[in-house]
């Protein structure tokens, strides 16, 4: 048990809507699809084939590995850690150690099984809670957040929280959708059912919240043209599989996950919704 966090699974109801986590068991069927049986040991590198829940996989979280250099002697949390693919990934290539921590207790139990499976035990400590109840200690020098800070609706308190979770001198590093222009009503309805982001910040509230949290050197990248595309891809791509994809996961997680990512690619496509990538520092 790690001591950093003492705060219980508060489950967003909100989140039941999100057609991504409609079945998160899915993963089991793309194991078996790649030859494993339920209880095999697992190659990390093909479970990272089909454990991502953001945009580019590992190519994004090589990106966040070289940009802060994370080396083993590093502790790091992910917060928002889903099935637990950057988590694995950065603890299998860095040997650094990481707190994955997620709020659904079925994504937790899966991601807590592959690590095992993969044989990470000793480098990725899953933990299931909400960020915003958890206790945590300043002592990580990374905090990521792939794709969840747009599901926290308390900018202020989760700010406050990835500043407490840093040793002075750490760096948080997420991966966010922001409000480039005003939403329309159907857009934000959508946004709200299906993606469940509740109060997104336009770029400059976003730096604003930032440094009110007491972060300095906040560098924002922005990513839309490349999420654009992803995004639509992803759809087209998902479309034309659409068989296999029955015949894998069968047709009610197949309809919910083409729907999810055909809302997704609208947003981006309606050029409301923006992507972008934060690192903001602790001062010392
Ligand atoms: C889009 S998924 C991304 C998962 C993972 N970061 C990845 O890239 O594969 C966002 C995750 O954040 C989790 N989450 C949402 N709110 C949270 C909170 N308050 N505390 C912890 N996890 C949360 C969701 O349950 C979901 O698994």
């Amino acid at each position: 048990m790690n001591e950093e966090f003492n705060g219980g699974p508060d489950i967003d109801s909100n989140l039941a809507s999100v057609e991504l986590y409609f079945d998160v068991k899915r993963i089991y069927k793309e194991l078996e699809e790649l030859g494993y049986g339920k209880s095999d040991r697992l190659k990390v590198e093909d479970v990272n084939k089909v454990d991502s829940l953001h945009y580019f996989g590992s190519e994004a979280v090589d990106h966040a590995i070289n940009l802060l250099d994370v080396r083993s002697n590093h502790r790091t949390l992910d917060v928002g850690s889903g099935l637990g693919g950057p988590a694995r990934y950065i603890a299998s290539r860095t040997k650094c150690h990481v707190t994955a921590l997620e709020l659904q207790e079925e994504l937790h139990n899966a991601a807590s099984d592959l690590t095992s499976r993969c044989g990470l035990d000793s480098y990725v400590n899953h933990r299931c809670g909400d960020f915003l109840s958890v206790d945590v200690e300043g002592t990580h020098d990374f905090l990521f957040g792939w794709l969840v800070f747009l599901h926290i609706a308390d900018k202020k308190s989760l700010f406050h929280n990835c500043y407490k979770a840093l040793k002075p001198g750490g760096k948080v590093y997420a991966e966010d959708f922001f409000v480039k222009h005003p939403l329309s009503e159907d857009e934000d309805n959508l946004l709200q059912k299906h993606v469940y982001c509740p109060n997104l910040q336009s770029w400059d509230k976003y730096q604003e919240d930032l440094r009110q949290a007491g972060f300095t050197d906040i560098q924002m990248t922005d990513l839309t043209d490349d999420w654009t595309k992803y995004t639509h891809d992803r759809l087209q791509s998902f479309v034309q599989n659409r068989d296999r994809h029955v015949r894998v996961l069968g047709e009610a997680t197949t309809q919910a996950l083409q729907t999810f990512y055909a809302v997704v690619s609208g947003i981006f496509a309606g050029g409301n919704v923006g992507g972008a990538r934060l690192v903001a520092t602790k001062p010392q």
